[in-house]
């Protein structure tokens, strides 16, 4: 069965490298401008995106108390399939995101596929394919095991154990906010061109859950309990991996992070550059650290370009760079795991790699493509004082003599910056029973 999957509509020509394309993107994708071909842009994006969230009904959100109540008991679970869902769908196709997911910038880093938008019964099958079991070879593993929901959608483990206790090669990728990454492109490596791709990797891995996707189909065809949800989602019961894909990438693209306490201090202050009310005087010490020069973590990690003088930050939500970068982890070219350099076989790409977003990032660790770091305080550390000059170490952090930068910052600036991140944890995601595990165990 081939699957063909499709380009973002916004940003599929966008080259990983080209920051200015996704300025210019910004104006194209928002107003159709220049450059945006015909209403597709527009329409792709806008149908999935913030300004639906007028459209919100309440039923989606009404549901939640009931499902919430009885999952630990069950009782939902009436017609005897070992489900706990609601009988209205969630609402994962509109959420009410707050003003600063909306701006041209933010809305143009969106993935959203024109062919593939998030809809409440694509990401309801989505999330029961998650957390299935069923996916792997011997029944033990689901997405769910190393994507867990209260450490962030990824896992408390440097490498987390396949069906057979194998080893991954890499730590778990928190899943926040992947639908805001303008390539499009997953893993840390960046190999899987979209996440519709990327979705049936972990499946077909042979350490993580060691199917092949004929025997997927296969699998998901003999569920009783599939043949609703497909014909829900997609019109019909016909199981194809596609169908699987788009579910999956749907369920996944839902996880935006947009309460936490940062959020809520924004909301309210107008600007990242603001003293925050609702943050304690360490942690607003660290929100302005994070925003230094000094430090420079804004302008990899906030996910757009310096602003012009007297402007602000386009982007204030997703809290993830723009492309794969060296943060200079090691002195140079490493044995086993060069990230995309491996992939694209140029020593220029040695040592880069995707970070996921910095949203719930205080429960997500270890930390690192390889699970180096325990803590963040080690993070912070490494960034302070441990830079090494890997070749392809980014110029963000390096200094004026080339060498890798030192930032002297004291121990109590190391802690607000932690206490700062912090502040993106965002519980109710975490916490959110659209989210969860929908099987009575
Ligand atoms: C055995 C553990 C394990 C299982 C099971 C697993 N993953 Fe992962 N996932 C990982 C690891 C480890 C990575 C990083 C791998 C890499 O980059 O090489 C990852 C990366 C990802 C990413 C990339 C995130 C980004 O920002 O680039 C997504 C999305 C993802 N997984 C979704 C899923 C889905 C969906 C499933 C189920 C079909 C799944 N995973 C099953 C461990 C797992
Ligand atoms: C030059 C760009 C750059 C700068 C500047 C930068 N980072 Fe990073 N950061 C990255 C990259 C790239 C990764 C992923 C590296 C890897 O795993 O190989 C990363 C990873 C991280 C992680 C771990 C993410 C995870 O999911 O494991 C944290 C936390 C983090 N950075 C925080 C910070 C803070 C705080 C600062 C400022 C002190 C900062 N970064 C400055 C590029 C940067």
């Amino acid at each position: 069965m081939p699957v063909t999957m499709s380009k973002p509509s916004c940003v599929g020509h966008l080259s990983r490298t080209s920051l200015a394309l996704v300025l210019a993107l910004a104006g194209a994708c928002d107003a159709g401008g220049p450059g945006a071909s015909g209403g597709d842009d527009a329409s792709g994006t806008s149908s999935t995106s913030a300004d639906g969230g007028v459209e919100t009904t309440g039923s989606g959100e009404a549901e939640t108390t009931d499902a919430v109540g009885s999952s630990s008991t069950g009782e939902d679970d009436e017609d005897g399939d070992g489900l706990d869902l609601p009988a209205t769908p969630y609402n994962y196709a509109n959420p009410d995101l707050p003003a600063h997911f909306r701006t041209p910038l933010v809305r143009a880093l969106d993935n959203t596929p024109q062919d593939n938008p998030i809809t409440d019964h694509g990401a309801t099958l989505g999330r029961v394919l998650f957390y299935d079991t069923a996916l792997s070879r011997n029944e033990t593993v689901a997405c769910g095991t190393c994507h867990q929901q209260a450490a962030g959608f990824s896992d408390t483990t440097q490498l987390s154990e396949g069906f057979e206790g194998g080893l991954t090669g890499r730590n778990s990728m928190g899943l926040s906010e992947s639908r805001w990454y303008a390539t499009g492109r997953f893993f840390w490596d960046e190999r899987a061109a979209t996440l519709e791709e990327q979705v049936l990797g972990p499946i077909q891995n042979e350490v993580e859950m060691g199917l092949t996707l004929t025997e997927l189909v296969e699998r998901v065809s003999t569920r009783p309990y599939y043949r609703e949800l497909f014909i829900a989602a997609f019109g019909d019961d016909e199981v194809t991996t596609e169908r699987i894909a788009r579910a999956l990438a749907q369920f996944v693209r839902a996880m935006a992070s947009y309460r936490s306490r940062f959020d809520e201090g924004l909301a309210a202050a107008g600007s990242i550059r603001s003293q925050f009310a609702n943050f304690t005087a360490e942690e607003n010490l660290g929100k302005d650290l994070f925003l230094q020069p000094r430090t420079a973590c804004v302008a990899c990690h906030l996910g757009g370009p310096p602003p012009p003088p007297g402007q602000d930050f386009a982007n204030q939500a997703i809290f993830l760079p723009l492309e794969p970068l060296n943060n200079g982890l090691d002195a140079g070219p490493v044995e086993d795991d060069n990230g995309v350099g491996d992939i694209t076989g140029d020593p220029a790409d040695d040592g880069r790699f995707k970070s996921s977003s910095l949203r719930n990032i205080a429960v997500t660790g270890p930390y690192m493509h390889d699970g180096r770091f325990a803590t963040l305080a080690e993070v912070i550390d490494h960034y302070d004082s441990g830079i090494k000059p890997h070749p392809n170490l980014d110029p963000r952090l390096r200094g004026p003599n080339q060498q890798p930068r030192r930032m002297n910052l004291t121990p109590a600036e190391k802690g607000a910056l932690v206490a700062f991140l912090g502040t993106l944890t965002d519980e109710a995601l975490l916490g959110d029973p659209k989210f969860g595990d929908p099987f009575v165990r």
